[in-house]
């Protein structure tokens, strides 16, 4: 076939470009799925304890994610902002994974033990309370709503299904971890958690 006759009939050119672009998104997303970096947990992730599991919950009923990332990428000016770049690993347990495409506020990724529970909640209360300048909204009712876990053991199953190591014990143990507890402190659970897997920070 020449050249000729595939520049000529715009059937046919769309039909081979197609063919052509599969075969070189096949040959980028196909070895992804075998490769150890990307598959497997890095040393030290551990899944989400049945309050940071809420926790995260809240951060997306929340819509956290509209403003913070949670992906550093690996340039100076990020790993000198937020520390170590994230890696692959870091989110195999997340279902789905939040790093977002938006950064109105700092990238979260590796907020995990940068603020004490006490800063987080004031901020989060209140953000102009501790950064006077912030534009993050309030989320004052966070301190009022009352979890009660009756669901958690159930999503936490659910999980298990695709691949988060839960124990049955984890499970068990799931309604009296979260239950009463405020959906503040779920969130706040969630984030000094985040980021902290791994020893590269
Ligand atoms: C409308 C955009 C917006 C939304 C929605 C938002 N934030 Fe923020 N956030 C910001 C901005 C801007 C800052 C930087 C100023 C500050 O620290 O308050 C910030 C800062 C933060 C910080 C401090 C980060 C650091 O490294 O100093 C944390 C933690 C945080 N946000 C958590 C959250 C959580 C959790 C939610 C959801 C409940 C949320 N944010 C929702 C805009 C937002």
């Amino acid at each position: 076939m020449s050249h000729e006759v595939v520049e000529k009939n715009v059937g046919l050119m769309a039909i081979l470009i197609v063919i052509v672009i599969s075969f070189g998104g096949l040959a980028e997303i196909v070895p992804l799925f075998f490769i150890k970096d990307t598959t497997e947990p890095v040393e030290n992730l551990k899944p989400y304890s049945a309050l940071q599991l809420e926790g995260r919950d809240v951060y997306i009923r929340e819509g956290c994610f509209t403003c913070h990332s949670q992906m550093i990428r690996p340039f100076r000016a990020e790993t000198e902002r937020y520390g170590h770049y994230s890696v692959a690993g870091e989110f195999v347990y997340d279902h789905p994974f939040q790093w977002g495409s938006k950064r109105t506020g700092p990238d979260l990724h590796r907020v995990g033990g940068r603020y004490s529970d006490d800063w987080h909640i004031a901020h989060l209360n209140n953000p102009r309370d501790v950064v006077p300048e912030s534009n993050m909204p309030s989320f004052p009712w966070l301190l009022e709503n009352v979890l009660t876990g009756e669901d958690t053991a159930a999503k936490m199953k659910a999980l298990r299904t695709v691949g988060v190591p839960y124990t049955d014990a984890d499970i068990a143990g799931a309604k009296e971890a979260v239950n009463g507890q405020t959906e503040m402190t779920a969130l706040v659970a969630y984030l000094q958690n985040l980021g902290t897997a791994v020893s590269i920070r």
